[in-house]
């Protein structure tokens, strides 16, 4: 059982730490669990690097931290139902998660977040950038914030998965600013991909801040990007950041395989 000291260097002035010394593929102590989930509060995303972990450690791994949510959606790696692979072939031109977004929230319970291991990558490219939703709403005006504090917004799954699923969720009403169910940080919640209007707007109402929104959200200096090397593992709290597969590498195959963890229902 591990329970060493961990070092944690940032990557960027809002979001992203590094961890150092820790062995992801042995147990871990409860002291370690709860080093990694304070520096994941802090950071929104947590990345470790050199580890090797097969599908069983993953699941391991992942059970350490909260339970696991099966994907409806994605293709499951054989043999492990828990672990969603998100592929691109060398022939496909379309990644998964090619936009900014949250996983999950089209659901009642949006998701903890997600651990994703890095498989097979392709001889460049294929980076993922996170965007912090906590420096996103601190950095909105006083009025702004006033106005988005009383606001929910509309979430669903159809655009995306509709057209190829028959069990789409019905669509979930979230608040706009959430706090974040564990340290209480106020966080952005709403993202390109899922969140279709303001409730109580219609969509043409509600896109001109929406859009306003997601452009200010993501701007380079609340954003840090992964560069995936064999054995890397990044660990998003999936409240508080959007993430982007950045998609430049046609031609190539990646693999990744990622275990999301379950959340619980949001509040203001
Ligand atoms: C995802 O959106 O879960 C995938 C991100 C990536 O492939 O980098």
């Amino acid at each position: 059982m591990q329970s060493q000291n961990l070092t944690l260097k940032p990557i960027s002035g809002f979001i992203g730490a590094e961890i150092q010394g820790v062995d992801l593929s042995q147990a871990i102590s409860d002291e370690v669990v709860q080093q990694i989930k304070a520096a994941l509060f802090d950071y929104g995303v947590i990345f470790f690097r050199k580890q090797n972990l097969r599908p069983a450690d993953q699941i391991a791994l992942a059970e350490r931290f909260g339970e696991i949510e099966v994907n409806r959606f994605f293709t499951p790696v054989e043999g492990y139902a828990q672990i969603a692979e998100v592929r691109k072939e060398a022939h496909q031109k379309h990644a998964i998660g090619s936009q900014w977004h949250t996983d999950h929230s089209y659901d009642v319970a949006p998701a903890l977040g997600s651990i994703f291991y890095a498989v097979e990558l392709p001889p460049f490219g294929g980076d993922t950038a996170f965007a912090s939703m906590v420096a996103a709403y601190d950095h909105l005006s006083d009025g702004l914030k006033e106005t988005l504090d009383q606001l929910k917004a509309w979430h669903s799954a159809m655009t995306v998965f509709g057209k190829n699923h028959d069990n789409v969720p019905p669509a979930v009403l979230h608040p706009i600013v959430i706090r974040h169910p564990e340290t209480g940080c106020k966080a952005l919640f709403v993202n390109p991909v899922f969140t279709t209007r303001i409730d109580g707007w219609t969509e043409a109402e509600s896109q001109p801040l929406l859009k306003y929104l997601y452009e200010f959200a993501t701007q380079p200096a609340f954003c840090c990007r992964l560069q995936w090397h064999p054995g890397s593992l990044a660990f998003w709290d999936n409240r508080i950041t959007q993430h982007l597969a950045i998609n430049d590498y046609d031609g190539h195959r990646r693999l990744m395989h990622r275990i999301t963890l379950k959340g619980r229902p949001l509040s203001a």
